[in-house]
């Protein structure tokens, strides 16, 4: 078996040697333009003329969750697309998302701030009745944060593309729900898949339905953001703030307002990492069972788009 690994701006070197030792029988090697046929690849945005140049490929592995920039390129339609399947990345977006949920409920960026100016000062107990979170997308990332949150005691409210029973989590799907999850919700986490059906879902409309003093958590996709939108919001009052990871253009320019506007923190697309042993461990898992013949998990839906 022939394993080539092409990635656009990573070292690929520690995964050849991860792979390779995890499976001695195969041809484990970084991808170079012209190289030989390979079976199967593990990928992070590579270029067409990869796909184009291997079209003996059975299977691809994406070592991300979101597929969007490789469902962006011509794939042979039965060329299987998988993505990972959490491999340590849930318990990640967990912490990430109760640390700005929680960081803007007690508004310990304020205190934060009193503490640098030598200030004792209080600030009145908020009721967490009042600070509904709206998880939007409740798959494998978005299930574990919505759990999370509920351990805080806020009232949890998810949406989804199709139906879901989550305990203690009020659930809202499709479309023609969109707006009740919204108006239900006061903090709002993204953690859907940027897809045709959700690329600029959040926007003036969708987030001036959100409560008053509404705050966005967008750790899925920049490009689900209509990012003047939101500054508008904010600054009209409507919206008390954002948390933002992810960026229509990444890395955020210098010049972008986002870096200096006082009610939007940014981080640089890092609030769930990939892990490099979980991964391999996962991908490797899966190439045994797809040689034996078994059903996997994380297997990408191209007509859903993820
Ligand atoms: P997932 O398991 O595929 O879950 C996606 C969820 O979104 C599902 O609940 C799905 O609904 C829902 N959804 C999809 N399209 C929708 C639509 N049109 N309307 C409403 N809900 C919709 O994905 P995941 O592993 O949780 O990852 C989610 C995303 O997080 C990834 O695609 C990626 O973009 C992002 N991500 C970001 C980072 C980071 O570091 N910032 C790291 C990892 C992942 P159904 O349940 O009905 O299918
Ligand atoms: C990271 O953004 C991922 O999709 O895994």
């Amino acid at each position: 078996m022939n394993i080539t690994v092409c990635f656009d701006q990573l070292d690929a070197r520690p995964w050849v040697q991860g792979v390779g030792a995890a499976l001695p029988q195969a041809r484990v090697s970084a991808w170079t333009p012209g190289a030989p046929q390979a079976d199967l690849a593990i990928v992070w945005a590579p270029p067409q003329t990869f796909i184009d140049e291997q079209p003996g490929l059975q299977a691809l592995f994406n070592i991300g969750a979101g597929v969007d920039a490789l469902l962006k390129l011509r794939l042979p339609p039965a060329l299987k697309v998988v993505r990972l399947d959490d491999a340590g990345m849930s318990v990640q977006m967990a912490e990430y998302v109760g640390h700005a949920v929680i960081r803007h409920f007690r508004e310990f960026d304020a205190y934060e701030a009193d503490s640098r100016m030598g200030r004792w000062s209080y600030r009145k107990p908020r009721s967490r009745a009042d600070f509904a979170v709206g998880v939007m997308g409740l798959g494998v990332l978005g299930e574990r944060v919505a759990r999370t949150l509920q351990v805080f005691d806020f009232p949890v409210n998810g949406y989804s593309r199709t139906p879901k029973q989550i305990d203690g989590v009020r659930c809202f799907a499709g479309p023609e729900q969109l707006g009740d999850f919204l108006q239900a919700s006061r903090i709002l986490v993204n953690l859907m898949p940027l897809t045709p059906a959700t690329e600029n879902i959040l926007n003036r409309d969708t987030l001036s339905q959100l409560q008053r003093g509404g705050y966005l958590v967008n750790v899925a996709r920049g490009r689900h953001l209509v990012e003047e939108d939101l500054i508008a919001l904010i600054d009209e009052g409507h919206l008390a703030g954002a948390t933002l990871d992810v960026f229509r253009t990444e890395p955020l320019p210098p010049q972008h307002p986002f870096w200096q506007h006082p009610k939007i923190t940014v981080t640089p697309h890092t609030s769930a990492r990939t892990l490099r042993e979980e991964s391999i461990a996962q991908i490797v898992g899966k190439i045994g069972a797809l040689q034996r013949g078994e059903p996997i998990n994380g297997v990408v839906d191209p007509q859903k788009g993820y």
